[in-house]
């Protein structure tokens, strides 16, 4: 299964990745992850996408794409793969197909731009393994403190009310245009983001027939 999550920043797609990946045994690959891995490793790269990062912008399409190449060459992805946040422009998604990757199935997942503000907002990371909790919808067993390592948690820079809504204006404006794309291929799934992490994991199941 080659897999695309679709949705504005905070609909859950990182939270459903982790899901479907376990299900399925095929490899997450979220260039959020690798970026933010990137910054906190000072790598030229990392330097390079922290301005645009801090301030909800999207990072250059040149550097996405030289991301996903490295990463879908890669051994674990060779039977299949979950994109997390990726392509988020029409260029990325074309930049795919000139690679011959072809894609199974896009799922969009939509949820309301003032959910995505709370969920934003109550969002917290874990500083060592990055995984992430919620502080009403999915709480750490200790306040801080990560469940799977122990770390602390954070909140993440670009998850500041005001680049909250910034990105939510970048995503309206780059990437919801992938909808329209994906669906004239007869890729696309929309699954409606619901209040409980786990609805919204069975309905995609589903949608998905797996
Ligand atoms: P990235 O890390 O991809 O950020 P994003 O798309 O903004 O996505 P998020 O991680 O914020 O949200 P998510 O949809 O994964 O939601 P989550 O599951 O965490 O990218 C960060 C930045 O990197 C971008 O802004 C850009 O600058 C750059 N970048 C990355 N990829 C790029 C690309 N391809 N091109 C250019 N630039 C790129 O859920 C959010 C919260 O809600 C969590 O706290 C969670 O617990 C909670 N939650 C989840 N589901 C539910 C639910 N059903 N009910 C209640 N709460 C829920």
């Amino acid at each position: 299964m080659r897999l695309i999550l679709l949705g504005a920043p905070g609909a859950g797609k990182g939270t459903q990745a982790e899901v479907i990946c376990e299900r399925l045994s095929i490899p997450a690959v979220s260039t959020g992850n690798i970026l933010r891995e990137a910054m906190k490793n000072e790598t030229e790269m990392g330097r390079k996408a922290k301005a645009f990062i801090d301030s909800g912008a999207l990072v250059p399409d040149d550097v996405i794409i030289r991301i996903i190449k490295e990463r879908l060459a890669q051994d674990d992805c060779q039977n299949g793969f979950i994109l997390d946040g990726v392509p988020r422009t029409v260029a990325q998604a074309e930049a795919l197909e000139q690679m011959d990757i072809d894609i199974d199935k896009v799922v969009d997942i939509e949820v309301p731009d003032d959910t995505i503000v709370k969920r934003l907002s109550g969002r917290r990371v874990c500083a060592s393994c990055g995984a992430s909790y919620h502080t009403i919808y999915k709480p750490s067993a200790q306040p801080d403190t990560c469940d799977r390592c122990g770390g602390r948690l954070i909140v993440r820079k670009d998850d500041e009310p005001s680049t909250i809504l910034e990105r939510l204006r970048v995503y309206h404006e780059q990437t919801e245009p992938l909808v329209d794309f994906y669906r004239q291929r007869g890729k696309l799934v929309v699954v409606e983001g619901q209040e409980q992490v786990a609805d919204t994991t069975r309905l995609l199941f589903e949608k998905l027939g797996v």
